[in-house]
């Protein structure tokens, strides 16, 4: 089985999020199960010294305005296939923004171009290699379904929704640049509100959707959540399903790590005191007596509701609690947790930096791990914190409601509780769990329990890559 991945940031060559987590992890397991994966992406500059290192396979005299090339190497583990376009992507900088932090005027073009070579390669443009199943990622992949349909293909094709957030919205005007056809500029088609939707095209015209977790893929069917597309998804219910997210477990293993102070494991966990002590001095905080220090590693957005964790921190450094937050994006979100830190000293610690060992300091060396989300797709950080031991404090929604096992009562009696989620998602509920949370720490015994419950769940990808390798079976024999 042949399986041609596209998507626009694959770790760790390339991210910004868990997508690219995902697609890397995700090609790594699926080889044991006899998916042949190829991973599709552009070869931004960061990439250029490890395209160079590759073979080219195909090239392109115009695609969306210059001469493209796709260079086939493989590192990491991952088959990649990068798309080398040096006037869609040979330029300085985070690889969806411009310096002004807008979206690039040309991203049409430039995930245009990567669904246009995806497409491509799906229709046999490579001379030693054909998929037999397509899985576009995003929106950023959203055209590739349509150029097939456009081709005459009836190739499979899977579109998993990793954020119905990002829709890739462009006027009409970019259909003669992107050669689509207006047939298809309907609402039935690609048409979204008198624009051009990728996302749209991408869940219209592909044969299966997926999205990242079951309790995601129910609530896309809801208005609160759907932004827009709840209609749509609800009339293909029937081809929507949801497989949870895991992580790459080999990456993210506190045994092993080689990026954090101390190892430690399931079996000896003392090494995490010694990572609790180097974050503590790393981000300038005093080290809680008797309270859990917090950590919080995301993108600064509304999805992740961090204006919450911003107006319940007061109450969080009142019980005698810590924070450390390594995160950037919003500006007004950057500048409240700047001024907490300022009005905090060695209570507040806070840097905007993109660094991944930093993130897994802050996953081995906290002892809870924040995630207010008002949304969350499936959400990674709360994986990792259950592999490093870091109990999660996460609220009800999305991938966030399917991983965490709440510190109810019932879930503490049983002894199977894994972390606290707080529902709604609101200032007064998600202090109510800081609350609970200091409770249980306060109860050495039974905060034992719950790192080790935390540390023995399945957060690897084997459950769900058996999924996504069933289902690119069942839709390519219903193909052959
Ligand atoms: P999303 O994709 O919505 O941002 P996820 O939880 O799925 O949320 O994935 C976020 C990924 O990005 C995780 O791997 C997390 O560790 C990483 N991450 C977020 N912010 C940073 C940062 N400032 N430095 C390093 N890694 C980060
Ligand atoms: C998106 C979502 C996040 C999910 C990730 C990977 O960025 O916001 O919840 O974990 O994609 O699927």
């Amino acid at each position: 089985m042949n399986v041609l991945s596209i998507v626009s940031e694959c770790a760790p060559f390339a991210k910004t999020g868990g997508l690219a987590d995902v697609a890397g992890a995700l090609a790594k397991a699926l080889g044991p199960l006899g998916c042949k994966s190829q991973t599709l992406m552009p070869a931004y500059p960061a990439l250029k010294p490890l395209a160079e290192k590759g073979r080219q396979i195909a090239s392109f005299d115009r695609l969306m305005g210059g001469p493209a090339r796709i260079l086939r190497v493989r590192a990491s583990g991952v088959d990649l296939l990068l798309l080398d376009a040096p006037h869609l992507f040979d330029r300085p900088g985070h690889i969806y923004l411009d310096a002004s932090g807008k979206d690039w005027s040309d991203n049409h073009l430039r995930f245009g171009a990567l669904c246009k070579a995806g497409a491509e390669i799906a229709l046999g443009r490579l001379p030693d290699w054909q998929p037999d199943v397509v899985h576009a990622h995003d929106w950023q992949a959203g055209l590739v379904p349509l150029y097939l349909r456009q081709a005459g293909s009836a190739l499979p094709v899977v579109t998993t929704i990793h954020n119905i957030a990002f829709q890739g919205i462009f006027p009409p005007s970019v259909m003669a640049p992107l050669a689509l056809s207006s047939a298809h500029f309907t609402v039935d088609g690609f048409e979204y509100w008198e624009k051009v939707s990728f996302l749209k095209a991408g869940l219209v015209y592909a044969d299966h959707i997926t999205t990242v977790s079951p309790t995601y893929a129910h609530e896309l069917l809801m208005p609160d959540f759907g932004m827009g597309f709840e209609g749509l998804l609800g009339a293909r219910a029937g081809r929507l399903s949801g497989i949870l997210n895991g992580i790459d477990v080999e990456d993210w293993n506190p045994a092993t790590d080689p990026r954090i102070d101390a190892n430690y494991s399931t079996r000896s966990k003392k090494g995490k005191v010694r990572n609790r002590i180097a974050l503590a001095r790393s981000f300038g905080v005093e080290l809680p007596e008797d309270a859990p220090l917090f950590g919080l590693v995301s993108r600064l957005t509304s999805q992740k509701g961090l204006d919450l964790m911003v107006e319940a921190t007061p109450h969080l450094l009142a019980r005698g609690g810590a924070l450390v937050v390594l995160g950037s994006g919003d500006k007004a979100l950057e500048r409240a947790f700047a001024d907490l830190a300022t009005a905090h000293p060695g209570r507040v610690g806070f840097d905007t930096r993109f660094d991944e060992g930093l993130a897994h300091q802050l996953q081995a060396g906290s002892d809870v791990m924040l995630v207010p989300s008002r949304f969350e797709p499936c959400g990674l950080t709360q994986l990792c914190a259950l592999r490093y031991g870091t109990i999660p404090l996460v609220s009800l929604t999305g991938g966030l409601a399917d991983t965490v096992i709440n510190a109810n009562p019932a879930a503490l009696a049983a002894g199977c509780a894994t972390g606290f989620q707080f529902s709604p998602v609101t200032k007064g509920a998600l202090i109510h769990a800081l609350d609970r949370c200091f409770d249980t720490y306060a109860d050495p015994v039974a905060w034992k329990r719950l790192v080790s419950n935390a540390m023995a769940q399945d957060v690897s990808w084997s459950t769900s890559a058996a999924r996504y390798a069933a289902l690119y079976k069942e839709l390519a024999s219903a193909h052959d």
